[in-house]
Parts: structure tokens; sequence; C-alpha cells
């Protein structure tokens, strides 16, 4: 049976495997996914010897780099993130990368939600591994604005010269933000820490604006309880990308797009 595994370190909360091993039985496909504990120090030894047998892999925090620079071919969208979250291994041998994250992230809110992200305005909160993986696919999307904020203003602005080839992103500190936005994408790792990143609650047009966090949990999120009380139109966890991220990474594998709504439905 073809070999599959997540990567990470932790990675005994992920869902990657009931996720995948739902997508393989909807579709008929034979596999086996499991999580693998990669040490921190040696993530080049455990994807060597893992692919010695192994099929694919997907890659979660903190080694997503660490993959793109392993692999020998990328991906146009994993060139431009400079993260590699799904590997594949060809026929020749070789591993192919590619990163579904941003494309996760744009499914649920257009596919899923049923939002249009075209002539919008959109603030990215955060500037890390996250973001990068976002930037292209949400810009594809044609937003009119694209405000990047972080509490480390030169990241922001370090992120947004890769893309100045595009006029319609702009980096920002938190405290100069103040104007209602139509949608708020919370990709910070600080909901995991139950601290909401310190923006005005100005930006929300209550009953218009769509709130997202990349984070997801048992519980409402931090960002989430907080975009709910600033009256936010709809308001969005992150387990929907999770699903449609692992999705795009199946149909990288096995050329099959499984049904990503009823896995949601289970996940729920
Ligand atoms: P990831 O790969 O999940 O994006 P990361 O690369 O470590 O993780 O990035 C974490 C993001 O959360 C960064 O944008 C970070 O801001 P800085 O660049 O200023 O460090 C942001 N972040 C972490 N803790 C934060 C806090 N307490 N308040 C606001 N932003 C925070």
């Amino acid at each position: 049976m073809d070999r599959y595994v997540v990567f990470g370190n932790p990675i005994s909360h992920s869902k990657s495997p009931l996720i995948q091993r739902m997508f393989a039985e909807q579709t008929g496909k034979q596999l086996h996914y499991s999580t693998m504990l990669a040490p921190l120090e040696n993530f080049t030894g455990c994807v060597n010897e893992f692919f010695r047998q192994g099929r694919g892999a997907n890659i979660t925090m903190p080694f997503k780099e660490h993959a793109y620079r392993l692999a020998n071919r990328l991906t146009k969208r994993a060139q431009r993130t400079g993260a590699v979250n799904t590997l594949s291994k060809l026929v020749d041998g070789t591993l192919f990368g590619d990163n579904t994250d941003g494309v996760g992230l744009v499914r649920d809110l257009t596919v899923n939600a049923g939002f249009s992200l075209r002539g919008k305005h959109i603030l990215l909160l955060g500037a890390g591994g996250a973001v990068r993986g976002v930037l292209e696919p949400l810009l594809a999307k044609q937003p009119t604005l694209l405000i990047l904020a972080n509490r480390t203003v030169e990241k922001a602005k370090l992120l947004v010269s890769l893309f100045n080839d595009i006029n319609s992103v702009y980096a920002c500190g938190f405290d100069s933000l103040l104007e209602p936005v139509d949608v708020i994408i919370n990709a910070t790792s600080v909901s995991m820490s139950e601290i909401v990143p310190p923006i005005s609650g100005s930006l929300v047009k209550p009953g218009k604006t769509i709130c997202y966090d990349m984070m997801y949990g048992k519980q409402s999120t931090a960002f989430c309880c907080w975009a709910n009380k600033q009256g936010a139109a709809v308001v969005m966890d992150g387990l929907g990308m999770l699903v449609e991220q692992a999705a795009e990474s199946f149909f990288f594998w096995h050329g099959v797009r499984p049904d990503t709504a009823s896995v949601l439905a289970e996940l729920r």
C-alpha cells in the first residue's frame, strides 16, 4: 500500500491523517497515511529515510521552509511562497514540492462561504510563514487593496517587496489602521495563546465585514470572539482551510479531487 505521512514537530494533534483517510475512502484509494514526528535537528534525514519507500508527505510547522529547500522541483506557487507543505515522489525518484495553503484559504472563502474577493479591501494580520503561503492566491482574486499589517513592520514590508509587480499591496503596523475593510484575516500565531492582535474595532463594519482566523480550536478562537463582539457579518475559523489544503494535496498526489463539504461537516 502506498505510504503517506505528515511531518511536523509537534504533530500528535494533527487532523491530517483523519482527513486524508476520509478522502481515500470516499475516492476508493488504497493508502496508508500517518503522522511522523521529525526531530528538529534532522528533518532532512527523516525525509530521506521516509521517501525510500514513501510516496507523498505533508509538511507542517516548523519545517515548511526546510521542505522548500529539500524539493528537487517546485510548482510555481511554491517557488514564490518559499515554503512547501506537500511533497510527492515522482517516478524518477525526485521530490516535487507544492504549497496548497493559499488555495485552501481562498477556496474556503470563495467556494465554501461564497464570497467574491474581487474589488474588495482585505486586511491580512501577520507576516510570517502563514502569510507568505496565502499572499499570491489572495492577490490572484484581484482585491482592490491588500493591507499587510504586522507587529514588526519591516517584516511586512519585506514580504510586500516580493510582490512589487502588483501595486495593490501595502505594509503597515497595527496602530495606523482605522478605516473599515471588507475582509480581515488573522494569520498571526497569537490565537494559540488567547491574544488578539491590537487592532481597532473600527476596522469591522458591523453586518458587512467578514473575519477569518487561520487558526481553529475546539472553542472559538480569541480573534473569532473579538470579531463577533465587533458585529462582523461572518466569522470563520481555519478548519475549512485545513480541509481544503488537504484536498489540494490529495489532488496533487492522486489527480482526483475529493468532496470536502462532507469531510468538513464530519469534523465539525
Ligand atoms: P507562522 O509560520 O505561523 O506565520 P511565524 O513565522 O513565527 O509563524 O509568524 C508569526 C506571526 O505572528 C508574525 O507575524 C508575528 O509578528 P512579528 O513578525 O512581529 O513577530 C505574529 N505574532 C506573534 N506573536 C504576536 C503578538 N503577541 N502580537 C502580535 N503579533 C504576533
